[in-house]
């Protein structure tokens, strides 16, 4: 049985015109969720997330603060690419976040990084798509820890700009760099509080 969380992404226009339904990469029992916007043309082709130029600085990243696919799990707000890489619409973010809701539930991590505006904005409204509107963007949040629960999940959620910001914007480097050592921070605290138990 499909569930009613699939059946719902998989009948907007964007699903049924992609390649491949991009569901995310990694460890499922992972600590910690990076969450990025939508597949570009390499990951719709290969049906795997962030495989292209900004999944090479995700790499390096993960790469930067000691960690590996085996102790993440990178999904995406929407699962299907949008036609030319066009910016998600609301309607599709309602119909595809069901999808990473569950997956949240799943998972239960305890560290989120957003991955740009749209995945920051989705976390501070709480999943409330109508409220994504109102929220600060990715440029005066970046890098500032906030307590979120979200069904029923607690989580620490840190806003990292876009790794495919860093690529076309290089003063943003010093700044990512910044927010890296934050990552490093809050896992090292996180990993040590999980030992308490
Ligand atoms: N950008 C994203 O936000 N997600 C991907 O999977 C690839 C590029």
């Amino acid at each position: 049985m499909v569930p009613d969380y699939v059946k719902k992404a998989m009948d907007t226009e964007i699903c049924k015109n992609c390649k491949n339904v991009v569901i995310g990469k990694g460890n499922l029992n992972a600590d910690i969720l990076f969450v990025g916007e939508a597949p570009g043309r390499n990951e719709d082709e290969q049906g795997v997330p962030f495989v292209g130029a900004a999944g090479k600085n995700l790499d390096k990243l993960l790469n930067n603060v000691g960690l590996s696919l085996e102790d993440v799990y990178i999904a995406n707000i929407l699962k299907c690419r949008p036609p030319e890489n066009r910016d998600p619409l609301p309607e599709e973010i309602k119909a595809h976040t069901p999808w990473l809701l569950e997956q949240i539930k799943k998972i239960k991590p305890r560290v989120v990084c957003s991955l740009g505006n749209y995945a920051t904005k989705f976390f501070f409204a709480k999943g409330d798509v109508d409220e994504m509107k109102i929220q600060k963007g990715i440029t005066s949040v970046h890098g500032n820890v906030k307590e979120i629960e979200m069904e029923g999940v607690r989580f620490k959620l840190i806003p990292l700009f876009h790794p495919a910001a860093i690529i076309y914007k290089r003063d943003l480097l010093p700044l990512w760099e910044k927010d890296l050592e934050t990552v490093k921070k809050e896992i090292k605290k996180t990993v040590s509080q999980k030992r308490l138990f």
